[in-house]
């Protein structure tokens, strides 16, 4: 009963941040990513009476890590089964880029695991349970241009394609500025957000505006106004968390630098707009005929340890490739 899977992290590009519901990881709103190609996660696990407890191997380092054995128990209720497991998992990109991946990480993990159980699931019921490991992974499962629909309930709550891979003209320049791990994690950022900014309100209702919009751009293959969006909305998603009780202030010198400078480029016509999730780093969002550019001039920058340029990632898929 062994299977390896792969998925991408994604990036939010109309952002996920609030929960109604906690431990079914039930999202207050909507949103909308992209997955990126350069950042892959290839996950192997082996149910058997072999093993007496789970493991878990995270780039060839034993990791204990609470949330990985509740997402086996979760599969194996669903699964009826009682059997540990052994999990192997490898991101495909420098554990210096600083990038938690816990989106590739546990859509990767929900794929495999259910592979190896049988579960036979559809890719919606794949999304909903990869949601209940991180919210986020839920939309690494169908890939490319994705929407986690807010549902009342854990049945409707589950991400849908919205757009292929290269259906855009969209790339990314992952940029890294730190590799320092965040120090307030997103499930903890989430709900003092939403319990204290009072901007957090405006957010609720500006949202439906802005997917809306997002929607839009994506049908029409308009990569630019994707990109464009997905500032805006970063820019407002921050400033709740700046406003914040204690502030979140994820960002570090160099995610500045990295603003003012896509902010610069842009007015001597090379277009490229920001994205940033709950970290420092930042997601520079293009077309490929700026990406090469904006790629060399963002890597020259001094607060830039690492650059990688991606394409938009596919869905999550199982391969043969097993890492025992
Ligand atoms: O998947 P989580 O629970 O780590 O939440 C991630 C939320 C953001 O990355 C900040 C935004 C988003 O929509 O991906």
């Amino acid at each position: 009963m062994k299977a390896t899977a792969e998925a991408c992290a994604n990036q939010g590009l109309i952002k996920y941040w609030g929960k109604t519901d906690e431990k079914l990881r039930l999202p207050t709103n909507d949103s909308i990513s992209c997955c990126l190609e350069a950042l892959r996660t290839r996950t192997t696990v082996e149910f058997s009476e072999r093993y007496a407890t789970d493991s878990f191997v995270l780039n060839g380092t034993p990791t204990q890590d609470p949330r990985v054995v509740g997402h086996l128990d979760l599969m194996r209720s669903l699964g009826g089964s009682r059997l540990k497991a052994r999990v192997e998992s490898r991101n495909g990109f420098p554990a210096s880029a600083g990038y938690a991946s816990s989106a590739s990480g546990f859509a990767a993990l929900t794929l495999a695991g259910a592979t190896a159980l049988g579960l036979g699931l559809s890719e919606a019921e794949l999304s909903r349970l990869a949601r209940r490991g991180s919210g986020s992974a839920s939309r690494s499962i169908p890939g490319g241009f994705a929407e986690l629909v807010a549902g009342a309930d854990d049945a409707h709550t589950f991400a849908r394609g919205l757009a292929g891979p290269d259906d855009l003209d969209f790339r990314t320049v992952v940029v890294t500025v730190g590799a320092e791990a965040k120090k307030v994690s997103s499930r903890e950022g989430m709900r003092i957000t939403a319990e204290t900014s009072p901007l957090f309100p405006a957010r609720i209702g500006y949202l439906p505006g802005m997917l809306a919009a997002m929607r839009s751009a994506l049908a029409k293959k308009e990569a630019a106004r994707v990109a464009h969006l997905a500032e805006t909305d970063t820019m407002n998603m921050h400033a709740c968390m700046i406003t914040s009780e204690p502030p979140l202030l994820y960002w570090a010198p160099g995610t500045i630098e990295v603003i003012r400078a896509v902010a610069s480029f842009r007015d001597e016509g090379v277009v490229g707009y920001v994205s940033i999730d709950a970290g420092q780093n930042v997601f520079v969002n293009t077309t490929s005929r700026h990406a090469g550019t904006l790629e060399e001039r963002l890597r020259s920058l001094p607060g830039v340890s690492q650059v990688l340029l991606s394409r938009p990632g596919g869905p999550a898929r199982t391969t043969d490739e097993h890492l025992f």
